[in-house]
């Protein structure tokens, strides 16, 4: 849930982990702290909030240290505070420890611990860890350059959960270890200096060039080597990754928010989801699978395991599958998938959606399947992240990076990847016709020019933002796939607005919720499968006579109705065309958190990706 950045080289290590900070704060921001060597000791300064209270602390500019290690906080034990801010030290002040993730036997470390005499100062679980760090150093009679590595590898090794950690000690001025088990971590490499960080963006505008950490892998990283270890202390070594990602599009770029410059940015993202993967006349093309026709007829059953966003997309993908490839498929949630037991096995195919690649409760549910004996696919937008290493195989979104909480176009990404993936499929069974996959890909071949004129396009759509921005309360409704947008849509109000949102199947309204609308409410429509859509008009005309205020947001011409705001976007195939009608529901939710003066890119409460259960 935190954000880690570190720094070994030969310039001033504050103002390097301080910008790292501030890239990193979507991921954590209710406190702030930094640990480096100076003049021989351990100087550590943390505060409460966000990255600039850190600033503001008298004596950080005087720092001159040129190693150093930095977190921004998401409070999982303990309450945001400073005592409970990272880094945390050992009672000698010789080790200093950040950490993400969640160590679960901290209790029982720390009992052990206040057994041989430590104290303890937060409620936090990190405070073990510099603890255990001094406890093995203390011990190891061998005074030998490797005495540090030994302890940090000791005290991991009783460490239960999932943790990135970055260590540094005043008795070895000149490096910085980390280990990262279920939690992300890289090491970016530079000349004289390397940079250590949970995110990439954190350290890009230094460098492209990282390392990617694996998993129990210790790491000691001075300035100008990275060393990397075993369980066992065996040294290995590791290739350097190019990552392409400029470091302007891990900025704002000129936009007020993350999440506006994400939602512009769609079209874009589009296009490198669908890099060479797609060509008309062409069969879909995907290098990283390797699914045979055999394979694939024998399946089942596919599941689609996710959250939030990331499952609402597997809703989507579900349509599209079972339309093209006729195999049937179930959308699961993964923090209930991974406690239900589910049905799965060898002729399971199992997809898991994931814009982080580090949700728990979904690499939690890849590992479940694997164990069952099912194959497991992830898709994820983040390369190298811990569900691509567990996954039998993995397709990126090529998003670029998403910092905003709510997410956008990890969205419209995940649900493009998946259209191409069913063409695919359906290519190898033989299970659809030429012709209409063709149609299918010329279609998503047109999103970015369409998703470019929905944005060109938000009059409207700001409009009805201002007049209803101060309600309490919402409605989504559509049918098919228009119920799965509709979900989408309030899900994002939720997350930035803070309105109370529900979306139902518009057919379900007469069933209960049709109670709830009185004058004046608001219930916004998805109507774009011409099947669907006399029976949407009337649920929609249902509400109207109720007094409720509307939108609809449609791609087809709809007849002489009594909507207050209707929202045209462009045709495409019903399979996709979520991928149009939700960019007014991502705009609605932004224009009406901004009206309301939140903070859109961090929500209260939310943090962007979700590392624990
Ligand atoms: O990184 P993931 O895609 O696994 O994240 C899943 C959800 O936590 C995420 O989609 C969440 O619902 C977003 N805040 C939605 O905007």
């Amino acid at each position: 849930m935190c954000g880690i950045v570190g720094y070994v080289g030969e310039n001033r290590a504050t103002p390097i982990l301080i910008n790292g900070l501030l890239k990193l704060e979507y991921r954590g921001y209710d406190s702030a702290g930094l640990a480096v060597v100076e003049n021989g000791n351990l100087a550590v300064m943390k505060n409460k909030g966000r990255v600039s209270n850190l600033e503001e602390l008298d004596g950080i500019n005087n720092l001159t240290s040129t190693i150093g290690i930095a977190h921004t906080r998401w409070a999982t034990h303990g309450r945001p505070s400073a005592e409970n801010a990272h880094p945390h030290m050992d009672n000698s002040k010789t080790f200093a420890v950040v950490h993400n993730g969640i160590i679960e036997n901290y209790n029982e470390l720390k009992d052990f611990l206040i057994s041989k005499g430590y104290t303890f100062y937060s409620q936090t679980d990190t405070e073990t860890i510099p603890n255990l760090i001094h406890y093995y150093f203390s011990r190891d009679e061998k005074d030998d350059g490797d005495k540090f590595l030994r302890a940090v590898r000791s005290a991991c090794n009783d460490l239960k959960g999932s943790y990135a950690i970055e260590v540094i000690s005043n008795l070895s001025p000149n490096e910085c270890i980390v280990v990262r088990k279920d939690s992300p971590l890289v090491v970016g490499v530079g000349t004289n200096e390397n940079y250590i960080a949970s995110d990439i963006p954190a350290i890009l505008p230094f460098t492209k060039n990282f390392y990617l950490l694996d998993d129990n892998e210790l790491t000691v990283i001075k300035k100008d080597s990275v060393f990397f270890y075993d369980n066992s202390l065996e040294q290995h070594n590791k290739a350097i990754k190019n990552i392409e990602w400029d470091a302007l599009s891990a900025e704002k770029d000129g936009y007020e928010d993350y999440m506006l410059k994400e939602i512009f940015e769609q079209p874009n993202s589009i296009r490198e989801t669908i890099g060479s993967r797609l060509k008309l006349g062409e069969e879909c093309n995907f290098d990283d699978l390797e699914f045979s026709k055999e394979y694939l007829e024998n399946l089942n059953k596919i599941y689609i395991v996710a959250c939030g966003t990331a499952m609402h997309a597997g809703l989507v993908g579900k349509n599209i599958i079972e339309k093209l490839c006729k195999i049937p498929v179930t959308v699961d949630i993964a923090s209930e998938f991974r406690y239900r037991d589910p049905l799965v096995d060898e002729k399971t195919l199992c997809i898991y959606i994931t814009q982080s690649g580090e949700t728990a409760d979904t690499i939690a549910a890849l590992k479940l399947a694997k164990s069952k004996g099912s194959k497991t696919l992830a898709i994820s937008n983040v390369i190298g992240s811990s569900i691509t290493r567990e996954a039998d195989y993995s397709i990126y979104t090529h998003a670029g990076p998403e910092i905003a909480v709510a997410s956008t176009k990890a969205y419209t990404s995940q649900v493009v990847l998946l259209a191409i993936l069913a063409i695919h499929f359906a290519e190898i069974l033989e299970a659809s016709d030429k012709e209409t996959l063709e149609n299918l890909k010329t279609d998503i071949l047109d999103l970015p020019t369409k998703i470019g004129a929905v944005l060109d396009n938000l009059d409207d759509l700001k409009e009805f933002a201002k007049k209803i921005y101060t309600e309490k309360d919402m409605f989504f409704l559509g049918r098919g796939t228009d119920y799965n947008v509709a979900l989408e849509g309030s899900l994002k109000l939720k997350e930035i607005s803070y309105i109370h949102s529900e979306a139902y199947a518009a057919g379900e309204l007469k069933h209960g919720p049709i109670a709830l609308i009185e004058n004046g409410v608001t219930v916004i429509g998805i109507i774009t499968d011409s099947k669907l859509v006399e029976k949407t008009i009337s649920n929609m005309q249902e509400v109207i006579t109720r007094g409720a205020k509307t939108l609809v947001i449609t791609n087809q011409n709809l007849p002489n109705t009594h909507f207050d705001y209707v929202i045209d976007i462009p045709n495409t195939s019903s399979l996709i065309s979520p991928i149009l009608s939700v960019i007014p529901l991502q705009l609605l939710a932004y224009y009406i958190s901004k009206y309301k003066g939140l903070d859109v890119d961090k929500p209260r409460n939310l943090a962007k990706s979700v590392t624990v259960e």
